[in-house]
């Protein structure tokens, strides 16, 4: 069974922004990119890093400490399948904005 987080209206981001969602011992960088919202972990696959205060341009997200650049929908690095960070389907039923956690990624 997949989990769901709910997401607080105010901690919703407007277009353009993004917000930093720590709940359920995960912390998630949900983005809105032109009024489409996206989660990831708040962390980069390659050394660690945190993702949500990353330079966006587009859907893509650029990781503050070495510059590699990740496409929100998929989760993967830009031009390859090498790299991706963990990406999770967001769900908004009757205004509420909820993350859903697959089963496999639930795992500690
Ligand atoms: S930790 Fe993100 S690019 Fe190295």
């Amino acid at each position: 069974m997949s989990r769901r987080i709910a997401v607080a209206a105010e901690q919703v981001p407007a277009p353009g922004g993004r917000a930093l969602v720590e709940q359920a011992g995960k912390s998630l960088a949900l983005f809105n990119v032109a009024g489409q919202l996206y989660a990831i972990d708040d962390s980069c696959p390659h050394q660690g890093s945190s993702l949500c205060g990353g330079r966006l341009d587009g859907r893509v997200i650029q990781c503050c400490a070495h510059g590699l650049r990740f496409d929100l929908a998929s989760g993967y690095l830009l031009n390859s399948t090498a790299l991706k960070v963990a990406n999770y389907p967001v769900e908004l039923i009757d205004g509420q904005v909820f993350i859903v956690i697959a089963p496999e990624e639930s795992a500690p």
